[in-house]
């Protein structure tokens, strides 16, 4: 073990002579900017190149806008804002954020203090936020086929402006024939973009539904979607008045159907009645032949009574 740690320890002193001394020939690197999420935790990954055996001291995070610092580690004691931390100080000097803000933006120097000496450098953070699940309307409320029909997709509290692409059934790309409204609100440090696209026809294909909206997000990543069905007035009128038909027809049938019944019924008590007064049976004998035709029959026995 220990043998290995001077052999490894020659080897290094070899190329690079005096290392502990000046420090100069390790270095601290950190990706020069990041882009983080509101409200989430953020990790800003920084190493040790061209070094293995290295412990850190304290470390100092300055915004360029402010004279204190953000967050200092002095001792393996944490100051400042108590939302940053080192990830791991064991493992590294690579910082965290917890609940990540719109106020974290901005432009950093970053200086490590460990046992074979200090480094500095700069890195920058932007916050982004992830756009809600769009929601979509037309106007009218109620589309007519045929008819001017606007249709839109609105995504609230995204952040940097994003862009809303739209489809229909078959795929085809209408985002060219939309118009796209961004409005920046910010309150209370929270930076937001509300995006509102609107796609409209001057006389609608209704065959062309449901369409499709897609939200991206600054970097055209996608952030949500949404199917827009359309109501048509149309097809409710079709269905409406096909509705009332078959109503129709079924009292229809009903009326001529008692009708019937009441008919057969009339004729067989007459025929009851005829029975009782000594009529002769059948004058037909011949068509009773079946006894699936018996009430046929009668209705022609009654009919024939009718006319004598
Ligand atoms: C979307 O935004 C437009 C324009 O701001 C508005 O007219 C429409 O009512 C909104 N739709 C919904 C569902 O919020
Ligand atoms: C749809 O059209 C828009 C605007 O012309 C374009 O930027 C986008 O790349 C197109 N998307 C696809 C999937 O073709």
């Amino acid at each position: 073990m220990s043998s290995r740690i001077i052999m490894l320890f020659s080897v290094f002193s070899l190329f690079t002579p005096a290392v502990r001394s000046t420090g100069d020939a390790w270095i601290l690197d950190c990706p020069s900017s990041t882009v983080a999420i509101a409200g989430q935790t953020t990790v800003i990954r920084c190493h040790f190149r061209g070094i293995k055996d290295i412990s850190i001291f304290a470390v100092f995070l300055t915004k360029d806008t402010q004279d204190k610092t953000t967050f200092e580690m002095y001792r393996d004691k944490n100051s400042g804002d108590p939302r940053f931390s080192l990830e791991n100080q064991k493992m590294g000097p690579s910082l965290q954020i917890s609940e990540t803000m719109f106020s974290d933006e901005g432009q950093y120097s970053y200086r490590v203090v460990t046992d074979s000496g200090d480094k500095e450098v700069e890195f920058s953070i932007s916050v982004t936020a992830k756009y809600k699940d769009p929601i979509t309307s037309t106007w009218p409320q109620t589309v007519t086929e045929g008819k001017l029909a606007d249709l839109y997709c609105n995504a609230t509290d995204g952040y940097p402006a994003g862009f809303i692409h739209w489809f229909d059934r078959s795929g085809t790309n209408w985002t060219m024939n939309s118009e796209l409204i961004k409005v920046r609100n910010d309150s209370n440090g929270v930076k937001s973009v509300a995006l509102s696209s609107k796609l409209t026809f001057k006389s609608i294909d209704i065959n062309i539904a449901p369409f499709r909206c897609i939200v991206f997000n600054s970097k055209y990543v996608q952030d949500g979607e949404s199917t827009l069905e359309i109501q048509s007035a149309i097809r409710e009128e079709t269905k409406d008045s096909s509705g009332s038909n078959t109503t129709n027809i079924v009292a229809g049938v009903m009326v001529i159907g008692s009708l019937i019944v009441g008919l057969l019924f009339a004729l067989l008590c007459f025929r009851k009645r005829n029975a009782q007064h000594g009529r002769r049976p059948s004058t037909h004998p011949i068509l009773n032949y079946e006894q699936g035709k018996a009430s046929e029959d009668d209705l022609e026995n009654g009919d024939n009574s009718f006319e004598h």
